[in-house]
């Protein structure tokens, strides 16, 4: 017994935050740490960005919540917001990645459904995929980790090797309904997936008859320096999750699909109480206002060239510590060669906040808003941080 009051599925960091500034965060003792971990990847433009404060505090003097059994302008304004950016004609609004994702699964199922085909309910996914904690999405993840002690996994997903287009083929069969892929996995350890491989599971799809469920929840909303990260390889998906990010620190997500992959999602079969509040929208409509402005986006690429290339620089300098830099944009990854737990660790001291990931990788993501000189102030904390991890272990040798 630990002799707190919550579940203990978590294991935390001893720090606890009072306030955060742009890409600061402030503990309760006054120490200030950069965040290049962004609550993974969810403080999209940073702490207390002011346009989301008082996109927030507005909204919450007028009305917070009256579920979707009334017009909800807000809500249709980011709908129609997002279909304009993106490959979408319709949006359902969620509370999280997870719930988009279960839309996603949902609306592919029902679009085989309503087209005379119930028996299409597989989806194919790839190792290395997180797609949330839910009972679907565990089990499309297919990480056993995950999966273990929560019973039968929820039938209808086969996964495949990540970035195994081959074997993708393969598992198609006449119960498949879609294929579902991150264009770059997050938890799995900062691993884009090849444009020729989007392109070819698309010629799949096609083929096949089958849906393609792209899963933008962390690499989404400007992460990757595009809106959504499948624009950088010119191929559209015709369902995706969103999530992270388009709240910036709200919890909110959205499953976007084309008219047709949504036929089936028809009055009654779907729903959320929470999903598309007006305090969640007044704050995804601002983020919207942000990342849309006429060169952000390219500034998110100029600034991830900034911090990548300084990355490589410091992997050269300490190969025993950090083997390569994976990602593109703002998020990427440092491949370790120490655990990345002990890396992580060196970071923390040097008051700098990363996120593990699987593949031994650390995750850096930091808020679209960083600056020229956070990125190289960062680059001087992680190079003390390994310089600092790369004595330690050669002193521990010399013993
Ligand atoms: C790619 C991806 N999909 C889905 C999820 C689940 O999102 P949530 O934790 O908001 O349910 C995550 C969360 O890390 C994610 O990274």
């Amino acid at each position: 017994m630990s002799g707190s009051a919550l579940f203990e599925t978590f294991t935390r960091a001893p720090l606890a935050f009072d306030h955060g500034e742009g890409t600061w965060l402030v503990t309760d003792k006054g120490e200030r740490y950069l965040d290049f971990g962004g609550g993974v990847a969810v403080n999209s433009l940073g702490h207390s960005h002011p346009h989301l404060v008082s996109a927030l505090t507005e909204q919450a003097a007028k009305v917070w919540h009256v579920s979707n059994l009334y017009e909800i302008p807000g809500q249709s304004r980011l709908g129609e917001r997002l279909v304009d950016a993106t490959f979408a004609d319709k949006v359902f609004f969620t509370n999280s990645g997870a719930e988009a994702l279960e839309c996603a699964i949902k609306t592919a199922r029902r679009y085989h459904f309503v087209n005379g085909h119930p028996e299409r309910f597989r989806i194919i996914s790839f190792e290395g995929a997180f797609h949330g904690r839910t009972l679907a999405t565990i089990a499309a993840g297919g990480q056993y980790k995950y999966l273990e002690g929560f019973g039968p996994k929820v039938e209808g997903f086969d996964q495949v090797g990540f970035d195994d287009i081959d074997a993708a083929e393969k598992a198609i069969t006449s119960e498949t309904a879609a294929i579902l892929i991150e264009p770059v996995q997050g938890e799995g350890g900062i691993r884009p997936v090849p444009t020729q491989s989007l392109k070819r599971l698309r010629q799949l799809c096609e083929q096949h008859g089958l849906l393609l469920i792209f899963d933008e929840v962390q690499c989404g909303i400007g992460r990757t320096g595009k809106l959504f990260a499948h624009e950088w390889a010119g191929v559209t998906p015709d369902i995706m999750a969103v999530a992270k990010g388009i709240g910036g620190g709200f919890p909110m997500g959205a499953c976007l699909a084309t008219d047709e992959a949504a036929v089936g999602m028809t009055a009654g079969v779907h729903g959320t109480t929470f999903g598309g509040n007006p305090l969640a929208m007044a704050v995804g409509n601002a983020v919207l206002d942000v990342v849309l402005e006429d060169g952000f986006l390219e500034d998110v690429q100029r600034k991830a060239l900034l911090l990548k290339q300084g990355l490589a620089g410091i992997a050269d300098e300490f190969p025993d510590i950090i083997e390569d830099i994976r990602g593109t944009g703002l998020m990427l990854g440092l491949k370790c060669a120490a655990p990345n737990t002990k890396v992580n660790m060196a970071l923390r001291d040097q008051h700098l906040l990363a996120v593990p990931a699987g593949d031994n990788v650390l995750r850096l993501l930091p808020p679209l808003t960083v600056t020229d000189a956070e990125i190289h102030e960062a680059l001087d904390r992680i190079r003390a941080g390994a310089r600092g991890l790369a004595d330690a272990i050669a002193a521990a040798a010399a013993k």
